[in-house]
């Protein structure tokens, strides 16, 4: 058993849906084990700037089903320096905070990896983003809700693309990955997803396209990931005109954006996030630290932190497979 007496709790990077059930979890988990919880707004830079907050039961209810994060979340530019994680490691000493659940993706798992090793500092994340993309876990909170917000849009472009026998290149989010696109990409039935694991390259970009047009669709859905390089709608919509192959195409892009980080979390979001923070302040109770938990075959699991954001969780092959099966 642990000697920790009181908990902190926060979300950092981008907001995903369910990252309310997660904050709620924590806080009545620990509240029942008779610990304090204490809720740190706006991620690291709150942190910094000692902005605490008590949380009891209260404070967590009515809010699972609500999107967003009612701490607050951000990317914070002074945390990444050495000064910077010295004044958050002495805010939460001087508020008696002695653990942390950090709540986020690779660069908030990243961030508390940093506190750990550097302060000292008693870590334990929740995997929280809609891209997925985090290696340890076979899915984190906030991608359920994304990818069906994702579908509803694309099912309703599609009717329109299908009027005006057009084709769309649709680009979902996903910094670096192609996780919500290719699920939303099989999910909608996308005649080619474009996803950065697999299409990096403009001119393969192209032939996949040119092959997809002489198959005589008349209207094609090409989910694209919004990916690091060429993989963004835009950029392979202007590299279209100026090759007679796509002269005569009659092309529109969309762009789905941030509307797929917000809305109400679906129940299995809501689930998810709230097994995860439980189990973090499980992992906490036990005396074990700088732990991810994760989702691993329906199991919760519990993997270093340091290996969660130093490692890239692959694309499943049989999904990108079955998603050529069947396009
Ligand atoms: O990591 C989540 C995410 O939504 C990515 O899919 C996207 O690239 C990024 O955040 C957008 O970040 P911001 O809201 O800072 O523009």
């Amino acid at each position: 058993m642990s000697d920790i007496a009181c908990i902190g709790v926060y979300t950092s990077g981008g907001d995903a849906p369910g990252m309310n059930a997660c904050i709620r979890a924590v806080t009545r988990r620990a509240l029942v084990a008779g610990k304090e919880v204490v809720g740190i707004t706006r991620g690291y830079a709150g942190m910094i700037e000692g902005e605490f907050v008590r949380m009891d039961r209260q404070f967590v209810s009515n809010i699972i089903q609500r999107g967003g994060t009612i701490l607050k979340s951000g990317r914070s530019a002074k945390f990444r320096t050495t000064a910077g994680r010295a004044k958050a490691a002495d805010n939460l000493r001087d508020a008696g905070i002695d653990a942390l659940v950090a709540i986020g993706g690779d660069g908030t798992l990243q961030g508390a990896t940093m506190l750990a090793e550097e302060h000292g500092i008693v870590v334990v994340g929740c995997p929280g983003t809609i891209d997925n993309d985090l290696f340890g876990t076979d899915e984190t909170i906030g991608f359920d809700t994304a990818i069906n917000t994702a579908l509803e849009s694309i099912d309703k472009i599609r009717d329109t693309a299908d009027a005006h026998e057009r084709l769309f290149l649709i680009e979902v989010m996903g910094r670096d990955s192609g996780f919500i696109a290719l699920a939303c990409g099989i999910g909608a039935g996308a005649e080619l997803i474009v996803i950065p694991e697999e299409l990096d390259d403009i001119e393969r970009i192209k032939g996949r396209l040119a092959e997809l047009m002489s198959q005589q669709h008349r209207s094609s859905i090409v989910v694209v990931a919004e990916g690091p390089g060429l993989n963004g709608a835009q950029t392979i919509a202007q590299a279209l005109p100026a090759d007679e192959r796509f002269q005569n195409l009659d092309l529109r892009v969309t762009v789905l954006g941030h509307v797929q980080r917000g809305g109400s979390p679906t129940a299995r979001d809501r689930v998810l996030a709230t097994r995860f923070g439980v189990a973090a302040v499980e992992t906490l109770l036990e005396g074990q630290a700088n732990i991810m938990v994760g989702l691993v075959d329906g199991r919760i699991e519990r993997i270093p932190i340091a290996e969660v954001w130093s490692r890239r969780k692959e694309i499943d092959q049989g999904a990108l497979e079955l998603a050529r099966v069947v396009s």
